[in-house]
């Protein structure tokens, strides 16, 4: 059992063989459900619980920490249910337990223990909790990640409880961030997760990072990975918060092109449409992604940040083909309102592909260029002389 200050000790439960998170996120370095007691000269809390499937090390670790003492809170920065699975079965353990949660926690947690006599306390922005000698602040951070997210600071011992803001998916044994052994593989997390996680709520991760920058913090103690500390990675993993948080200034368009090609048609007509867009924007940055030879978190990230993009899909089973779809997928978590879009392909027999992606864009209020170009089987000549022009017509409206 890991003490990590006078008060506060680590009982959270390791995930090392998790290879993927939340049904989409890979998690190829595993992952930790961090979870912690803090024990004050009157009362006890527990900050976060874990997944379900990890109760019994989680429970086994708490009751190692308070040794037959109290648990008279549960804080939870969010209710995502890798960290609230097991409540109703600790609720069992502990019924006498406050769940402590913000205003929209508070909703979230009674459908998830569907226990109506569950008690909740609301923590409101700036509202605290003693626990005598020691105290719990409330900082609310909605959208890190989730509506009802927010922080936990513990002023007494400079210890923030940050959820997942700050973490990652990656199983460090020895808990510190100043013992990781693979130091690679665990920047390559930290920076995927902040793709996946965040990257789609940049604004609110300024706010956060403004809201937490003038803390003196000794230890941030996060839901995933590896607590940080003042001597260790904090600093830089806040500093590249900041960066990847803060807006490109980007002096030349970017116009990512996503396609997938079954023989090569697609692919064909693709790199003729770039063609026609550099002719109109030349110092534009139009860049093929065959979707199946990246990671998609990558491209969804260059769709987030893109001035404009095109898809290119054959149809195959009168539908686009599944890597479109898998990119499509992520379209829900970053904001492409207004976003001109354009779309080209080949197919065999009837085409449907477009039509489809079309409305899946329309449905999140991407303006998709009226256009198309749709080809059977192979381009001719003129049909790639049509596209130049697709592309030179769309640029013109970027
Ligand atoms: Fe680790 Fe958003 O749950």
């Amino acid at each position: 059992m890991k003490q990590i200050t006078n008060s506060v000790y680590y009982t959270g439960v390791l995930n090392p063989n998790m290879r993927v998170f939340d049904v989409i996120m890979r998690t190829e370095y595993g992952t930790s459900y961090n979870s912690y007691v803090v024990k004050g000269s009157e009362k006890n809390a527990l900050i976060e619980a874990a997944h379900l499937s990890f109760y019994d090390g989680y429970l086994e670790n708490i009751r190692e920490v308070l040794d037959g003492g109290r648990v008279d809170y549960l804080v939870l920065n969010h209710c995502e249910q890798d960290h609230t699975g097991c409540i109703a079965l600790l609720l069992e353990e502990y019924p006498d337990l406050t769940i402590v949660v913000s205003q929209a926690g508070a909703i979230y947690i009674k459908n998830i223990t569907n226990r109506p006599d569950v008690k909740i306390q609301v923590a409101k922005d700036g509202d605290s909790i003693s626990l005598g000698d020691k105290t719990l602040q409330f900082m609310n951070a909605p959208f890190l990640h989730w509506p009802d997210s927010m922080f936990t600071w513990l002023p007494e011992e400079k210890v923030l409880f940050s959820c997942d803001f700050l973490g990652c998916h990656f199983c460090e044994p020895r808990v510190y961030d100043t013992n990781i052994t693979y130091d690679l593989q665990y920047w390559d997390a930290v920076k995927y997760y902040y793709d996946c996680i965040f990257g789609p709520f940049a604004p609110f991760v300024q706010k956060g990072l403004d809201k937490i920058q003038d803390l003196d913090i000794e230890f941030d103690c996060n839901s995933h990975g590896p607590i940080l500390t003042k001597g260790g990675y904090l600093g830089r993993v806040m500093e590249k918060y900041r960066e990847w948080s803060t807006p490109a200034t980007r002096e030349n368009k970017l116009i990512p092109v996503f396609y997938t090609t079954a023989y090569g048609n697609t692919e064909r007509l693709a790199r003729a449409i770039v063609k026609g867009i550099v002719s109109v924007l030349p110092d534009a940055e139009v860049n093929l992604y065959n979707i199946i030879e990246h990671d998609l978190a990558y491209l969804t990230g260059l769709m987030n940040e893109s001035d404009a993009f095109l898809i290119g899909s054959p149809t195959i089973n009168r539908d686009a083909v599944p890597p479109v779809w898998q990119l499509l997928g992520g379209i829900e978590a970053v904001n492409i309102q207004k976003r001109p879009v354009a779309l080209f392909g080949s197919f065999g027999w009837s085409g449907e592909a477009l039509p489809h992606i079309a409305q899946r864009l329309e449905s999140v209020k991407a303006t998709v260029f009226e256009r198309q170009v749709k080809v059977t089987f192979v381009p001719t000549r003129e049909d790639l002389a049509a596209a130049e022009e697709f592309g030179a017509e769309f640029a013109r409206t970027i």
